[in-house]
């Protein structure tokens, strides 16, 4: 890296067939070493706001491109070790696109690019030699709606851990995958049923119950309660803090309640129009949560959080 200061831009071709870790092995592909999670701690941002503890993720002066659309604009932040940090902002403003920027699920967008620099522990995710299931396998993904596979409870949580070629006795990763999805007890005595048997609630917890069973060091939720009712919503919450023991959590959330329950440190992004009147989103705002909420620096951030618009 030559200036790593300075934005650069690749493209990416989109069409990568070997994403989905479903139809993959990482046995015959070469693997990315990231550097180990003790390197973050050296690993600075060069620019952007500070998180309280060290970053495992940074974001520097990124933009995310649909073909010539230049949807999210120069965005700095880091992603803190073992906390919450939640992403809001009004619809369009680009936090789908900045999450999917974290593991590289912007590649499968035929079209889409991502210029500046993402670091794993200090390391391009986006370096070309950097393999893109390695990156997935750390930083992992639970989506808006359920999605579990058509396959019993069992065999959702072993799939990763199958394809993946991870060593160790099945039954007992599934139960602790399960156990850490706060899952484990409504399910033990069922775990030949289809996963799609589950509520909306348990089915988001056998999701999240799949991703950790890979044991990723990166969580990412994409509004993973909007399909959820206020107690099922209650009991992902609750999850998410006892998550961060172990991992470290990016959520979207269009619920600033939640955004506030649950995050250390919030991200607010707006869409705007530039001089050419093209609509586009940017970051306004990273701090503490606590500070974004009630002592918000930016005007656009206080009138967004008391919902005077958005
Ligand atoms: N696959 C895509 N192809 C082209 N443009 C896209 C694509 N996905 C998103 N965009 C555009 O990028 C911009 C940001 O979209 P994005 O989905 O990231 O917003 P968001 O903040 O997640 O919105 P919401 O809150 O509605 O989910 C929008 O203008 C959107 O139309
Ligand atoms: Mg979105």
């Amino acid at each position: 890296m030559t200036d790593p200061g300075a934005p650069r831009e690749r493209t990416r071709g989109g069409q990568d067939p070997a994403v989905d870790t479903a139809t993959s092995t990482d046995q015959d592909r070469p693997q990315a070493q990231f550097v180990s999670p003790t390197a973050a701690l050296e690993a600075k941002a060069a620019v952007g706001p500070q998180p309280s503890g060290p970053a495992v993720m940074e974001l520097r002066e990124v933009s995310v491109f649909y073909n010539d659309y230049e949807a999210v604009r120069g965005t700095n932040m880091p992603i803190a070790a073992n906390q919450i940090t939640a992403m809001i902002g009004p619809s369009g403003c680009g936090k789908s696109t900045i999450l999917r920027a974290l593991n590289r699920m912007n590649d499968l967008i035929p079209g889409a690019r991502v210029s500046g620099t993402v670091t794993y522990n200090g390391q391009d995710i986006y370096a070309p030699e950097v393999d893109p299931i390695q990156v997935r396998r750390r930083v992992g993904m639970v989506f808006q709606k359920p999605n579990p596979f058509p396959k019993s409870i069992y065999d959702n949580v072993a799939y990763g851990l199958r394809i993946n070629g991870i060593k160790g006795k099945l039954d007992d990763q599934v139960e602790e995958a399960l156990t850490g999805a706060a899952l484990w007890d409504e399910v033990k005595d069922k775990l030949k049923t289809s996963g799609l048997a589950l509520s909306g609630g348990q089915q988001q917890r056998l999701c999240i119950a799949r991703a950790i069973a890979v044991k990723p060091d990166v969580i990412l939720m994409d509004e993973p309660c909007s399909a959820l009712d206020p107690i099922a919503t209650g009991r992902i919450e609750d999850l998410m803090r006892e998550l961060t023991e172990t991992f470290t959590i990016v959520i979207v959330t269009h619920n600033m309640q939640q955004a506030a329950r649950v995050s250390h440190h919030t991200a607010f992004f707006t869409a705007e129009v530039d001089d050419k009147q093209v609509r586009y989103g940017r970051l306004v705002e990273f701090n503490d949560t606590e500070k974004i909420f009630t002592k918000p620096a930016n005007p656009i951030t206080e009138r967004y959080i008391s919902g005077r618009f958005g």
